[in-house]
Parts: structure tokens; C-alpha cells; sequence
């Protein structure tokens, strides 16, 4: 059976037998009152960047140059992306990997825009295809973009992606802001000595454009454990920063993700901070993940208890009851909080197996 992997390490009938379904009026919810209206979906883990917080060797080193087997199909991606809109999901983000690396990353779009109840598509990407995708994208469904851009140097740009592809991926900006996507976000994530020194050149950006600039805190894998201990950052020091120079906190939407944004009464874009260290971080999650081939994820730094197959429910949309009941199910096993302060880093070796 395809995507079965990871199954053996749940008990499903014994859970099932357990728990009483829990969808209510107000959709999904855990066991501590978290309630999940955003759903990220793994289209692919192939990437053809080697940021060195990720895939610092290249994703081929990564996998001995094979793409992981069987990609959910637009077809079983609709299913189940019907399956949560039930459940309550009203937004939806594509992320990778490289979401575009895919072929039919437009036709996927349309298939998840198409559901009825997903008023929100995302799509998180490293920006490489965006100046002739955005418009293509745009047309296709997606409302908002979070576009990785971790230096406004060529050089610091190449140097942390291993890329040297700052200019186009600053085309691939232009062209987003041009196509007229609802939101745009940058994401940086901030590193000692690499591009700390360049806060002063985003700030001046969210001063001018109708950008959100989102500071990531670097988070430890198990393939960036070097880069982790030589470049991580508090962003404690930016938030005083920010306050400092008068912004102020914004209050979130139940559908927005972990950053704090900070707006400020001169700048026509604002800034975002997402630190995962710090204390109740997972308080708020209001995410859940499936994997590009079709495994629900219950947090991104679970291990294999974590995770549990979904695909042979996604067969066809006569699926959906049981597709409904084991989703239920399988959210009573998601923990509190992830276990990053106690050194557990789960079974991902990085953020591109499944998408941030
Ligand atoms: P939006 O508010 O929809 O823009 O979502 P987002 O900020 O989650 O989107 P994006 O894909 O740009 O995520 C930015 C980064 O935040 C991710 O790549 C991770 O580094 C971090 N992040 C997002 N979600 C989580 C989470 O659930 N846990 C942790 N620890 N980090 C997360
Ligand atoms: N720590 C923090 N952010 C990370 N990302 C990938 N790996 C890490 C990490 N170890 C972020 C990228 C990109 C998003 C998809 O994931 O910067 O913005
Ligand atoms: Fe690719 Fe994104 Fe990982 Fe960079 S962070 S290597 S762009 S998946």
C-alpha cells in the first residue's frame, strides 16, 4: 500500500475503540483546547537550494539522489484537503522542499483552491521560479506568499543557500508584488556573523514596501547541528530593538502562524518575529502537517509516534467518514509542546522533509 510507512507505530484500533470523535460545530481541537483551522502540506522534499540550516550538502546527499516514492496525486491531495475543510481547515499552505520543483504545482494549487471552505491558499517558497510563476500562481488560487530571502547581499545570499541567486529571486518579489498577492511575507532566518548585520537593510524595506519581513530563530536539526551552535540567535535583543524604535505587537488572526508582527505608524510594511524557543510557543499551534506523501504530522519535531499514514483513506471522496474519524483520532496523540529545549529533535534530519 502506498505511504503505509509509520503505521505500525500507532495503535489505531486500540485509539479508536478509546476516544469518542470530537468534531463539534467548532471543528478540530486537541486534547488541551488547541484548535486547528490551517493545514501545511508537503508537496515534495526534493529542494534545489543547500541553505545551511537545512540542506546544507544538497538534497541529493540527502537521499542518495532519489525523490521519496509516490507523491500524493492532485486527485488524492483534493480528497483530502475536502476531508479537513470538513473538519474545520480554512486555510491551506503548499510548502516543500520547493513547492514549484513540482511540474503540476499549478494544477495542485487549483485542486486545494477549488475545495469548498478554503477561503486561504499559501505557498512557502525559495523563490527561484517566481518570476514567471507568480503570475501563474496567483491566477491559480494562491493568496499569500513567504519567500525565503536570508541576505540582501549577493555574496551573503550565496553563501548561506549555495546558491547565487539573489537577484532573481528579488525579480521573483517584484513580480509577486506586481501580480497583487493579498500578502506577502520574507522569511530571514537570523544567523550570527552571516546576516545579523543586514537587520538594518530589512527594516528600511518593511519602511518602504507592503512586505512582512518575519526574523526566524534558527531551530537545531539533526543535519544543521554545526550551524546551530556557531550562528543561533535571541531574537529578544531585535524585540527590544523594534520597541524601542516605536513598533508595536499585533494582535493575530486564529489562522495566522507563529509570528509575533509588529507594526509601527512610519512603515507601510511590518516585521514579524517567530521564536520557537521561546516560552508557550506551541500554546498557540494551530497547525497540523501532512507529509508529500500523505502522512499527517501532529507536530514538526515529533518522532515516529508522530506520524501516521493517511493515504489509503484518500482514494476517493466516498473515504471521508473513516478519512474524518482517524484524523480525529490520531489529534488526541499531539503533545503539548515540542521537545527542541530538552534536546529531542524527532525524526526529521531537516525542515525540508516536512516544510517548516
Ligand atoms: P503564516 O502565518 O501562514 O505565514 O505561516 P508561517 O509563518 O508558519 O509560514 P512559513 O511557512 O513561512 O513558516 C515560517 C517558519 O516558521 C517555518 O519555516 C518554521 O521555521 C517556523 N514555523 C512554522 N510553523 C512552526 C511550528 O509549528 N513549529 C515550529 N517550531 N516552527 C514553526
Ligand atoms: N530553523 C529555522 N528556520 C528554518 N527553515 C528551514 N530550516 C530552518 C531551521 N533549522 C525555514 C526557512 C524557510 C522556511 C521554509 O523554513 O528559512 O523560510
Ligand atoms: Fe530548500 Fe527551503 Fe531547505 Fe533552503 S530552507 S534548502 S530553500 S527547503
Amino acid at each position: 500500500m502506498p505511504g503505509s510507512k509509520g503505521w505500525k507505530h500507532v495503535d489505531l484500533p486500540r485509539l479508536e475503540r478509546g476516544y469518542q470523535l470530537v468534531t463539534t460545530g467548532l471543528g478540530l481541537a486537541d486534547t488541551f483546547g488547541r484548535k486547528f483551522k490551517y493545514l501545511r502540506l508537503s508537496v515534495t522534499e526534493v529542494c534545489n537550494f543547500r541553505c545551511v540550516y537545512c540542506l546544507p550538502d544538497g538534497f541529493a546527499a540527502q537521499t542518495c539522489g532519489s525523490a521519496a516514492p509516490g507523491l500524493l496525486r492532485s486527485n488524492e491531495i483534493q480528497n483530502l484537503v475536502e476531508g479537513f475543510a470538513r473538519l474545520g481547515v480554512t486555510k491551506v499552505r503548499l510548502t516543500g522542499g520547493e513547492p514549484t520543483v513540482r511540474a503540476d504545482i499549478l494544477e495542485v494549487a487549483k485542486a486545494v483552491k477549488s475545495v469548498t471552505g478554503i477561503n486561504t491558499l499559501a505557498l512557502t517558497t525559495n523563490g527561484y521560479r517566481l518570476k514567471t510563476l507568480a503570475g501563474p500562481l496567483k491566477d491559480a488560487g494562491v493568496d499569500q506568499l513567504n519567500i525565503s530571502v536570508d541576505s540582501l547581499t549577493r555574496q551573503g545570499f550565496h553563501s548561506i543557500t549555495g546558491m547565487d541567486r539573489l537577484d532573481e529571486v528579488l525579480a521573483g518579489v517584484r513580480a509577486a508584488q506586481s501580480a497583487g498577492f493579498e500578502s506577502i511575507k520574507i522569511n530571514v532566518v537570523l544567523m550570527k556573523d552571516r546576516n545579523d548585520q543586514e537587520i538594518g537593510d530589512y527594516l528600511r524595506w518593511a519602511k518602504s514596501e507592503k512586505l512582512s519581513i518575519r526574523f526566524i530563530e534558527l531551530m537545531q536539526t539533526h543535519s544543521a547541528a554545526g550551524i546551530f551552535e556557531e550562528a543561533r540567535l535571541s531574537l529578544e535583543p531585535l524585540r527590544l530593538r523594534l520597541v524601542d524604535l516605536g513598533f508595536k505587537p499585533k494582535t493575530k488572526a486564529l489562522t495566522e502562524g507563529p509570528a509575533q508582527e509588529y507594526v509601527h505608524p512610519e512603515y507601510v510594511g511590518s516585521v514579524g518575529l517567530i521564536s520557537p524557543y521561546q516560552q508557550g510557543f506551541c500554546d498557540g499551534c494551530n497547525r497540523l502537517r501532512v507529509s508529500s506523501t500523505g502522512a499527517l504530522r501532529l507536530c514538526l519535531f515529533g518522532d515516529e509516534t508522530q506520524s501516521a499514514s493517511l493515504r489509503d483513506l484518500i482514494q476517493s471522496p466516498s473515504q471521508q467518514s473513516e478519512l474524518l474519524h482517524r484524523v480525529n483520532t490520531l489529534l488526541k496523540l499531539k503533545p503539548e509542546a515540542h521537545g527542541l529545549h530538552q534536546g529531542r529533535l524527532g525524526n526529521i534530519q531537516n525542515l525540508s522533509q516536512i516544510g517548516g
